[in-house]
């Protein structure tokens, strides 16, 4: 007898919570290895030039220093293509901060002391850092991340605003946003006559591998990457950056010792990609009727010379709203900065910031409520692709998180609640990612046990976001069997292949491989073993399988948020109270880590909305508050209550699981709304984030 068990969708706890409160799980940087050497990375001072001269004698005399590498002596890369990672392999200097050098030493400290004592001399160019939508240069990119299109367009956009009974133009811009995960990047790299082994804290170990692989021209097999646990990662770490390579070269360098390298938060700054600023011009037209007869959201970004990366920011736009004209494309300058790189709903997250602020001013223009306004544009199919949707219930959770947030009682006019020198306002927008179907998809293998025990192994991750525990509920399901009973393996590259966690889209591929090996496993059990485990035990492989609907649908996930803001009178000081998002999203597996990646999502996006804001010194070609004390990201202080909810929602198409991915939802659509309500609080609409009190005082 079966009994059927759904631990998909409970709160379970984590299940390595214990390892983590009690400080036994080990990260990266963590790992016991035997006689570690310490790397700290020697840094270009100039943004753009050559190396001219190099003085080493005082860092390799340092008692304690192992070996100074530079370009001079550092081993040869066998794949210079990706020039972000070819370090160390020419005079040349393509930004400032770039890794010209790194030290090698009996300890953390003496390595940073003798890093600061190599002298460089350079030719130095003249850089260009700015970001301008005039500038002459900008280019359209073949295509954009995630392989989409970089431009699209129905209609004439033109003819339907020049009839259009009410239009807006208006352009928003958003800051240059920085990966600052709670434990940074990190990498043991150890060489040994069977190959390479490298503790990296990583979202990905075989993307990691592969890419490693190619660099330095192993065998994928000779490439171990080991990862069990990882301290939060939005993106940068999704792949190998140049920390990684030095790293590697280092313990090459060396031979014989495990070399640990760890960033400082100031090196953060510079190595592991960013969140590039945008220029977003948005014009809508509308009848008198609040339907709109015109999309248009026109994107300059900027990229690095060293290697293109091309943020789809208007993408969220081709999906969001009907309009029988429409366009959306992508420019880019091409600047001597680092290379800017994924983060955290890289695209919608600073294209719904325009977006849903225009929204929100067209429905003002209207004279409509902004929830009535989005819900009489909603599309029946996918506007720009004409396909159906999987599920959409972004209605649903407009109507949800009203009633939940007393919108009702709302007051539209601007400026009209004051309280003890405060003005207070509401606001609210909508989110959206897209179902993602990792590409290649992940492969598992599950054994079973005679003694009724199933391990299951799975090259995944876990950045802090549940998967031991939530890849453990579908395990456990797909064999119906207690959760109890099963042990999870993750986080190795020896382990069968799976992909990153990106594109919130890990947990729906890694599980879709272990429902698809946990079905072929009990068939086998009743065919090959009528029903009873050998003594032996014995093990299935199955690979994630094609969708055969993703042709046939639009899938996406779908949200609402809703801010309350108070904005000082006098000091322009802005407080949110409160935040309140419902989500559509498929199934939620666990309850709990659900809702804390949710929640963490708006809290990111309200640190987006306030406070985060990479400054740019262009004089000097790098970013001037590179730490703590002054890139300021909310912390308890600046988070009032935060509600999540979630609509239940069967999405039969997206994969077995009916889990449409939430790692990046929460933050899409946070900044718009808190961005709206200070409008309603004040009548001042912010169009450049972040929103800091100079631009809310008279
Ligand atoms: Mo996420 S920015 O897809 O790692």
């Amino acid at each position: 007898m079966t009994v059927m068990i759904r631990a998909i969708g409970t709160a379970l706890d984590r299940i390595d919570g214990p390892e983590k409160v009690q400080g036994t799980a080990a990260y990266a940087f963590e790992q016991p290895v035997d006689h570690p050497a310490y790397l700290h990375p020697v840094q270009s001072t100039i943004a753009t030039g050559r190396i001219t001269g190099i003085d080493t004698g005082a860092a390799s005399t340092l008692p304690g220093v192992l070996a100074v590498l530079t370009h001079e002596n550092a081993p040869r890369l066998a794949s210079t293509d990706d020039a972000e990672l070819a370090i160390l392999q020419s005079d040349r200097i393509a930004f400032r901060g770039q890794f010209v050098g790194g030290v090698i030493a009996e300890t953390p400290e003496i390595a940073r002391h003798a890093a600061n004592l190599v002298r460089l001399d350079y030719a130095q160019r003249p850089h260009d850092t700015a970001l301008r939508a005039d500038r002459p240069d900008l280019y359209a990119p073949a295509q954009i991340n995630g392989y989409f299109p970089t431009d699209t367009g129905q209609g004439d956009v033109d003819a339907a605003l020049a009839t259009a009974a009410v239009t807006l133009d208006a352009t928003y811009t958003t800051a240059m946003y920085h990966n600052n995960p709670m434990e940074p990047h990190a990498t043991i790299a150890i060489w040994t006559a069977d190959g390479l082994t490298l503790y990296v804290a990583t979202q990905g170990v075989h993307s990691i591998r592969t890419t490693i692989a190619h660099s330095f021209g192993l065998d994928p097999d000779r490439v171990r990457v080991i990862s069990p646990h990882v301290g939060g990662g939005f993106g940068s770490k999704a792949y190998a950056h140049a920390d990684v390579i030095l790293a590697i070269l280092a313990a090459r360098h060396l031979t014989g010792r495990p070399v640990k390298l760890v960033l400082t938060r100031q090196q953060m700054f510079s190595q592991v990609g960013y969140r590039t600023p945008t220029i977003q011009r948005i014009r809508l037209g509308a009848g008198a009727d609040g339907r709109l007869t015109a999309i248009a959201h026109d994107v300059v970004e900027q990229t690095s010379k060293l290697k293109e990366f091309a943020e789809q920011t208007a993408v969220p736009t081709r999906t969001m709203y009907a309009a029988p004209n429409r366009r959306t494309s992508h420019r880019l300058a091409t600047l001597d900065v680092p290379p800017p790189n994924i983060m955290r709903a890289p695209g919608e997250t600073p294209g719904m910031y325009a977006l849903e602020s225009a929204m929100d001013e067209m429905a003002i223009a209207c004279g409509l409520d902004p929830i009535e306004f989005r819900i009489r544009n909603e599309p029946p199919v996918d506007p720009e692709s004409g396909l159906p949707f999987s599920t959409r219930n972004l209605v649903g959770c407009l109507r949800d998180g009203a009633r939940r947030f007393g919108w009702d009682r709302r007051d539209p006019t601007p400026r009209s609640r004051r309280e003890d020198g405060w003005l207070v306002g509401t606001g609210m927008a909508a989110s959206t990612y897209p179902v993602v179907q990792g590409l290649g998809g992940s492969t598992a293998t599950i054994r079973a046990g005679r003694d009724g025990r199933y391990t299951v192994l799975i090259g995944a991750a876990d950045i802090g976001t549940g998967t031991w525990t939530a890849l453990t509920q579908i395990a456990a399901d797909a064999l119906q069997v207690a959760v109890a009973d099963v042990d999870l393996r993750i986080g190795d590259s020896t382990l069968p292949t799976a992909i990153s966690a990106g594109g919130s889209a890990g947990l729906s591929s890694w599980g879709w491989a272990v429902v698809e090996a946990a079905g072929q496993l009990r068939l086998r059990l009743e065919t090959e073993y009528a029903g009873t485990v050998p003594p032996e035990g014995f093990e299935v492989t199955a690979t994630q399988p094609d969708n055969p609907y993703r042709p046939r649908f639009a899938m996406h996930s779908f949200g609402a948020q809703f801010a309350e803001v108070r904005v000082h009178e006098d000091t322009g000081q802005v407080r949110v109270p409160r935040l309140l998002g419902v989500f559509a999203a498929g199934r939620i597996v666990n309850a709990k880590t659900g809702r804390s990646q949710l929640l963490g999502g708006m809290t990111m996006g309200l640190s987006m909305a306030l406070h985060e804001d990479s400054v740019f010194d262009h004089r000097f070609g790098h970013v001037a508050n590179h730490d703590f004390a002054e890139y300021h990201i909310a912390t308890n202080a600046d988070v009032g209550s935060v509600e999540v909810h979630w609509l239940p929602e069967e999405d039969p198409y997206v994969n077995p699981m009916g889990a449409k991915g939430i790692g990046e939802l929460g933050i899409v659509g946070t900044a718009a709304a808190i961005a709206n309500a200070v409008h309603h609080a004040t009548g001042i609409r912010v169009r450049d984030l972040p929103i800091t009190l100079d631009k809310l005082l008279p």
